[in-house]
C-alpha cells in the first residue's frame, strides 16, 4: 500500500483582514521552512487568496478555497467557481463543511456537484462528513455518515483527487472531541467506503495538546483545523505531532 502523506490543513473560516492574513501567511512559511513531514494547506477566505497566495509562493504550503460553486461562472451573485479557485492559485476546495451544509442548507447533492465542479478545474476536493449531537447520542452517527458519503462522493473519485474529513459538528468550535474509540471506528468505516489510499482527515476542535493522540490513531491521515490554525504556533504543533 503505498503511504497516505498526512495532511495538516487550516481552514480560516471567515476570519482575517489583508494585514493579519499576510502575517499568519508569512509566519507559516517561515516555519514550513523546518523540516516537516505532512503536507501543509491553508484555506483562507476568498477576499485574501491572492495576498495569501503571494506569500506563499516558493513555499511547500498549498492554498485552498472554503467553497465552491457547481457551475463554471455565470449570474450567482456572491458565489465563486472552482475555475476560479484555480486561477486564483488554488489546488484543493473544501467542500460540504457543516457550517455550509448547515447554515447554507447545503444537501448531499449539492457537496457532490461541487465534488465534481473541484474535479473539472482540477482541484483536490476535500469532503466533509459529520454528524450532529442528536445523531451521535442517538446511536445514529455512523448511518448518517455513511448516507452523507454516499450521497457525497460522485463516481471517479480517486486518492488524487479527493480527500473526506470526517468532522463531527458537536465537536466543531467547541473544545469537544469523541473519543478517540469513536474516532477510530468511524475513521475505518470511511476508509472502507472511499477509494484506497485516499486520505482521511479529522476535524473538530484539533489543538496542539489533542493532536497527537488523533493524529497517531491508524485511519486519521491529518486535521482540518479551524481555530488553531489563526494561530501560527498552534497550527505549527499540530503539523509538528504528524512526527
Ligand atoms: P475547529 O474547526 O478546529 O475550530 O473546531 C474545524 C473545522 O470547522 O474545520
Amino acid at each position: 500500500m503505498a503511504e497516505r502523506k498526512r495532511l495538516v490543513a487550516g481552514n480560516w473560516k471567515m476570519n482575517g483582514l489583508r494585514a493579519d492574513a499576510l502575517a499568519l501567511a508569512r509566519n507559516v512559511v517561515a516555519r514550513a521552512r523546518q523540516p516537516h513531514r505532512c503536507e501543509l494547506l491553508v484555506c483562507p477566505p476568498a477576499t485574501l487568496l491572492a495576498v495569501v497566495g503571494e506569500a506563499l509562493a516558493g513555499s511547500d504550503v498549498a492554498l485552498g478555497g472554503q467553497d465552491c460553486h457547481a457551475e463554471p461562472k455565470g449570474a450567482f451573485t456572491g458565489c465563486i467557481s472552482a475555475e476560479m479557485l484555480k486561477d486564483a492559485g488554488c489546488s484543493h476546495a473544501i467542500v460540504g463543511h457543516s457550517e455550509r451544509r448547515h447554515t447554507c442548507g447545503e444537501t448531499d447533492a449539492d457537496v457532490r456537484a461541487k465534488t465534481l465542479a473541484g474535479w473539472r478545474a482540477g482541484l483536490i476536493a476535500i469532503v466533509c462528513v459529520g454528524e450532529i449531537r442528536a445523531e451521535r447520542e442517538g446511536g445514529r452517527a455512523m448511518s448518517v455518515v455513511e448516507a452523507q458519503i454516499a450521497g457525497s462522493l460522485p463516481d471517479g473519485a480517486t486518492s488524487q483527487n479527493l480527500i473526506v474529513a470526517y468532522e463531527p459538528v458537536w465537536a466543531i468550535g467547541t473544545g469537544l472531541t469523541p473519543t478517540m474509540a469513536d474516532i477510530a471506528e468511524m475513521h475505518a468505516a470511511i476508509r472502507a467506503r472511499v477509494p484506497l489510499d485516499a486520505r482521511i482527515l479529522y476535524g473538530g476542535s484539533v489543538n496542539p495538546k489533542n493532536a497527537g493522540e488523533i493524529l497517531a490513531l491508524e485511519d486519521v491521515d491529518g486535521a482540518l483545523v479551524g481555530g488553531a490554525s489563526l494561530k501560527a504556533d498552534d497550527f505549527w504543533a499540530i503539523a509538528q505531532a504528524c512526527e
